[in-house]
């Protein structure tokens, strides 16, 4: 499987973690030294996912010269779509002007592109015709309760989308030859509870009139998070490395997903890899949840850190539990 475009989409609403410290009891120091982030966007008031991920997914589209039309299968990864039914991936696929595509949303929250790199490569085991659009798209600040310290200084708005294709058959300028070597994901939902949103949903319904509770708002226990994510980000990026032949010294670079710089650390200690290896930019985004890795791989590639000949593993950790890596070869 190749990825022949990519495409990112940030809101241009700017937070600053001076700005946070008018809404809650913490300071830019803090932020900066226990989390790495400076800044994060938010998507404006009108905005939903869809549009984020529509937007990402045109610069995608253009980057990789598919046209529209091309499209069989969208997915959009993400963990605050723009509805409980229908999927955000349909009101992408009408925004878009996409006909008769087959759109669905796929829930696995930070680790959703790894996952949906994975089911892309078994659709097109299934149909190698098939032209497919994988989106990461959050608007995780409806969901984050700004009165909670703890994690509203965390997270941030965005899409990252790629394109998808048996083949290198990209004919846009910017097209890539990006061949998918590997992916493999797990997860552990005994660990659910540690990092939840509920309110809402079948567990928690909600009846008329009530009150909204801090159920319908991120609710984490940070300490366990942060070991379950350097123990998992770490664990599934050497195991991924061993079932493809490959040792460190065959990657160039490490994209992993943009949470915690200290997260990031610990992951790049336990793989042996140094830090200037690593791409980061969550010190501009925050944590985009299933955005942060195309996001990254994006930017990266406009930087020129990803050039023709880069091999690079990308890890993630999310609610779920759910952790994935996978392997690109840029040709
Ligand atoms: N500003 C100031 N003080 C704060 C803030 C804040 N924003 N948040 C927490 N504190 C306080 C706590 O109240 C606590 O105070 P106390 O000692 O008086 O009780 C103190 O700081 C220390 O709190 P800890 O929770 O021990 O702080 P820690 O160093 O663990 O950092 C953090 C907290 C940043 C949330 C960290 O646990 C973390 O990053 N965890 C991972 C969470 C994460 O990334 N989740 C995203 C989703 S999952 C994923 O994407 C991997």
């Amino acid at each position: 499987m190749y990825i022949t475009g990519i495409g990112y989409y940030a809101p241009e609403r700017v937070m600053t973690n001076e700005e946070l410290s008018t809404l809650v009891d913490t300071s830019d120091e803090w932020i900066r030294s226990r989390t790495g982030i400076e800044v994060r966007r938010l998507a404006a008031d009108d905005q939903s996912c869809s549009d984020l991920g529509a937007e990402a997914a045109r610069r995608a589209l253009r980057a990789s010269g598919t046209e529209p039309g091309e499209i069989t299968h969208i997915i959009a990864c993400t963990a605050s779509g723009d509805a409980v039914f229908p999927a955000t991936a349909c009101i992408v696929q009408h925004k878009l002007g996409i006909r008769r595509a087959m759109a669905f949303d796929l829930s696995a929250v930070c680790s959703g592109f790894l996952y949906g790199l994975q089911v892309a490569r078994g659709l097109l085991a299934a149909e190698p015709e098939a032209k497919i659009l994988l989106l990461g798209a959050e608007v995780l600040s409806r969901r984050v309760n700004w009165t909670d310290r703890s994690t509203c200084v965390l997270f941030g708005d965005g899409a990252g989308v790629a394109v998808l294709s048996a083949r290198p058959d990209g004919k846009g300028p910017r097209a890539l030859r990006a061949r998918v070597e590997g992916v493999f994901c797990e997860g552990d939902g005994s660990g659910g509870d540690l990092l939840r949103c509920t309110g809402g949903a079948s567990s928690h319904p909600y009846k008329q009139g009530e009150v909204v509770g801090p159920e319908y708002f991120i609710q984490m226990n940070g300490q366990e998070i942060f070991k379950h994510a350097v123990r998992s980000m770490s664990a599934v990026g050497l195991e991924l490395m061993e079932r493809l032949g490959h040792t460190l010294d065959d990657i160039d670079l490490v994209v992993p997903h943009q949470a915690n710089m200290r997260i990031i650390q610990a992951v790049l200690a336990r793989l042996g890899v140094p830090e200037e290896k690593a791409f980061t930019n969550l010190s501009k985004y925050g944590n985009t949840s299933a955005a942060s890795v195309p996001i990254a791989l994006a930017e990266a590639l406009d930087q020129g850190v990803i050039r023709p000949g880069c091999r690079v593993l990308m890890t993630t950790f999310g609610s779920g539990l759910t952790w994935g890596a996978g392997v690109i070869y840029f040709e």
